[in-house]
């Protein structure tokens, strides 16, 4: 038995197949395009292992998607692959469109075909689980309500349009077709191999090497925020367990404002790791707001509670002290991906940025 897993090389993704292996021994056909954001130093550790094949691909390469589920005969997809960064999207957006609809869409083809040769108990078990997020519901006012999976769409960025449409696809070939899908809608992440263009690894890697802690707009938007392993654990339940066609949320019920975030890095580094400059406070650079910026984000967690038994392992004070001492103790990992790319990258987001105050 196997899975195959889209986007497996970037962070969720490798976090979840380094878990899916470790928890489970079951084998993981792992394809990625291997863009700026995957990385195959992530799963480093299952060289050599049998359990873990990885395949350098597109998503929308629907002849090769054909090929891997006729070669493995997974008996589930656990879809991961898409471009992730608001800021990105903003930046440039087709590319969002092209990998989280169209590859969508292929996957979403390769899969109704392949699932529609098998038989009896093959077919019955055959899962397609979408990864998806929780910005798809657009923005909170201060005391709303969290989302719960009934909440319009409300998608604001072209990243969460993107991501809603291809929610709404996913939906649809289930309603028409048949194909048994589940769909997870999650909070912001955090741990081990987060790119550092995000919020926290971004403030770490930055704060260590003396640069501007740069905090959009007031600091004042609020994400609801998860260790990754938790995600994990919640995947694992919904593909056990979760009923098909049915949409889950994940979250932690912790929600943050970013500057409280970044004061809190601040704190756990003056501890683990003193800047004999001083506190590292003192970096926090406010500067011009994201367009279009979401105020809020917030998940009731209740359905995955109540129906699969679902709980996050993880506090956040547990999770994020985890992911700072992950990044001192890899600081190889961090200046690799700190390549030419991706200095492109934080030139092209962060010039034209001119510094405020709160
Ligand atoms: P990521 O950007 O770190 O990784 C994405 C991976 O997909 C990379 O390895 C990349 O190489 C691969 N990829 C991109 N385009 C591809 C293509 N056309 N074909 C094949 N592979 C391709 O993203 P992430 O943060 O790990 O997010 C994974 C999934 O989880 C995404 O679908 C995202 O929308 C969703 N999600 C993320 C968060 C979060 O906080 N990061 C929260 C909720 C949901
Ligand atoms: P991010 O990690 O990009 O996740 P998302 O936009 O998908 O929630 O950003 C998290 C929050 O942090 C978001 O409100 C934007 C803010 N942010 C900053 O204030 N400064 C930064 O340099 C970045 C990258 C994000």
């Amino acid at each position: 038995m196997s899975l195959l897993v889209t986007g497996g090389a970037g962070f969720i993704g490798s976090n979840f197949v380094l878990d899916w292996i470790a928890t489970t021994g079951e084998a993981v056909v792992n394809l990625d395009a291997l863009t700026y954001a995957g990385n195959l130093r992530n799963l480093a550790s299952l060289q050599g292992d049998a359990r873990h094949v990885f395949v350098q691909g597109d998503i929308c390469d629907r002849a090769l998607i054909d090929r891997l589920l006729a070669e493995h005969r997974p008996r589930a997809i656990v879809h991961f692959a898409a471009e992730s960064h608001v800021d990105r999207s903003i930046h440039g957006p087709g590319a969002f469109v092209r990998t989280n609809v169209e590859g969508t869409f292929a996957l979403l083809e390769a899969a109704r075909a392949h699932w529609s040769g098998l038989g009896g108990a093959e077919k019955d078990a055959f899962r397609f689980h979408h990864v998806s997020t929780d910005e798809v519901y657009g923005s909170l006012a201060p005391e709303a309500p969290a989302f719960t999976e009934t909440h319009a769409y409300e998608p604001n960025s072209p990243y969460s349009a993107s991501k809603a449409a291809s929610d709404h696809l996913v939906r649809a070939w289930h309603h028409t077709y048949g194909l048994p899908v589940v769909t997870t809608n999650c909070s912001n992440n955090y741990g081990p191999y987060h790119f550092p263009e995000k919020l926290i690894p971004l403030m770490i890697v930055n704060a260590l090497a003396g640069k501007p802690l740069p905090v959009y707009g007031d600091g004042r938007q609020i994400r609801d925020w998860l260790y990754v392993t938790d995600h994990c654990s919640a995947i694992r339940a919904v593909l056990e367990r979760g009923r098909l066609g049915e949409t889950y949320n994940i979250g932690g019920w912790n929600e943050q404002a970013n500057i409280d975030i970044v004061r809190l890095v601040c704190a756990l580094l003056d501890e683990l790791q003193p800047d004999p400059a001083g506190p590292y406070q003192r970096l926090i650079t406010y500067v011009t707001d994201r367009p279009g910026h979401d105020r809020r984000y917030a998940i009731d967690a209740r359905k995955i509670e109540r129906e699969l038994g679902w709980r996050p392992a993880e506090t956040f004070e547990t999770g994020i002290r985890k992911t700072v001492e992950w990044y001192l103790a890899h600081t190889d990992w961090v200046r690799e991906v700190q390549s030419g790319s991706y200095r492109d990258w934080v030139a092209q987001n962060y010039a034209a940025r001119t510094p405020g105050s709160a």
